[in-house]
């Protein structure tokens, strides 16, 4: 709820600083294997995960 993280990683503006946007969007797609974090492609299209990985990296929700 806060993004700050706790079984995955904080997902806050700046944990992900630095972090290209097409691989974070993949990850969000794809999930990270052999990791606790899931893929939602069946959820979600392309465009939705990279609008997602937008959002994060412009500081939602707190900005
Ligand atoms: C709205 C749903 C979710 C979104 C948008 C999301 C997004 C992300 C993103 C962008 C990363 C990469 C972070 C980075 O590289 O710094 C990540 C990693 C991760 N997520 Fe998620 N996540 C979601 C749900 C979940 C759920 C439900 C779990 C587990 C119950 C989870 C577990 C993890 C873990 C463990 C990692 C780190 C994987 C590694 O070690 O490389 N995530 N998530």
């Amino acid at each position: 709820m806060q993004l700050t993280g706790g079984l995955g990683p904080a997902l806050t503006k700046s944990a992900l600083r630095g972090k290209p946007l097409d691989s974070l969007a993949a990850t969000i797609m794809q999930g990270r294997p052999g990791t606790p974090m899931p893929g939602w492609k069946g959820m979600i299209s392309e465009a939705d995960a990279r609008w997602i990985t937008e959002q994060l990296l412009t500081g939602f929700p707190q900005e």
